[in-house]
């Protein structure tokens, strides 16, 4: 039903989980998808997949807390493909902790990558959009950026952080043509949350536990919050900016 033919996107995050399903998504749907990750064994082996599908997409090796990294992954983006139409910004990491057993550094870490990391892309990428009068640019939030999760500060903080840029974004530039969204997933069960899992001491208990923090009582699959961001790239969505849109199976209505 959503056609991107002829369009081209850039996934951050792209190696595993969620930014993975989405790149798959976004080139099933005639998308020529960049995957950017940190991890570029696992990268490859993801953009492959894809290309093996019969799809189009090809790997690019970003760490997007590097600025010079995120402007030299955009020129060759732009030189390469002429133009970017739709940005993801996924890439992103956890800490678990109140403000007590979290450090300074803890919140510098985490505004590195799911902060600064999704500003210093957009920027470098938002002038040729501009130019061309159209983009989307869609950054990836979570429920703890529209609700607070306990144990969870500073990613929490990071993510209100990530719903207010995408607000400000799209305000800023609907008249230039551009929609900014942030999406806010609840849990997913991604290599990220099985990590976390893996740190309790009752892992299964721990999972069930999580799970029933969603009124639906289970994770999501990272597919169907990649099935939310392929409406949210698409035309049929033209009407949609600045919104935090929650996939959180029930979260915050708990
Ligand atoms: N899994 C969940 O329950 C959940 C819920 C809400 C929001 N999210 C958000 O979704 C996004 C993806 O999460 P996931 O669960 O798929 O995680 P994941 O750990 O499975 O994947 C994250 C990817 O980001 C990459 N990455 C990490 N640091 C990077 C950097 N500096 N530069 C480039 N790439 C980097 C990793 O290599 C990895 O491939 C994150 O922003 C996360 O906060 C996840």
């Amino acid at each position: 039903m959503f056609d991107l033919s002829g369009k081209t996107a850039l996934v951050t995050g792209a190696a595993s989980g969620i930014g993975e399903a989405i790149a798959h998504v976004l080139a099933d749907a005639g998308a020529s998808v960049v995957l950017a990750d940190i991890d570029e064994i696992a990268g490859r082996e993801a953009a492959d997949r894809i290309i093996q599908s019969g799809d189009s997409a090809q790997f690019m090796q970003l760490d997007v807390s590097d600025d010079d990294n995120c402007r030299a992954v955009a020129a060759q983006v732009i030189e390469e493909c002429d133009i970017l139409d739709i940005l993801v910004n996924n890439a992103g990491i956890g800490h678990v902790g109140t403000i007590l057993q979290t450090e300074s550094q803890d919140l510098d870490r985490l505004f590195s990558v799911n902060v600064r990391g999704m500003f210093s892309l957009t920027k470098a990428f938002l002038p040729a959009m501009i130019e061309r009068k159209s983009g989307v640019v869609i950054n990836m939030a979570s429920i703890g950026g529209v609700v607070a999760i306990p144990d969870r500060l500073a990613y929490c903080t990071t993510k209100f952080a990530v719903v207010g840029f995408s607000k400000c974004l799209a305000v800023d530039h609907a008249k230039d043509g551009i929609r900014a969204v942030a999406v806010c997933p609840g849990r997913v069960e991604t290599p990220f949350v099985k990590k976390r899992l893996a740190e309790y001491p009752d892992p299964a208990k721990a999972y069930e536990e999580m799970a029933a923090t969603q009124a639906i009582g289970r994770m999501a699959a990272p597919e169907e919050i990649a099935a939310a961001v392929l409406y949210l790239a698409s035309d049929e969505a033209a009407f949609v900016t600045g919104t935090a849109f929650e996939i959180d199976g029930g979260f915050s209505g708990i």
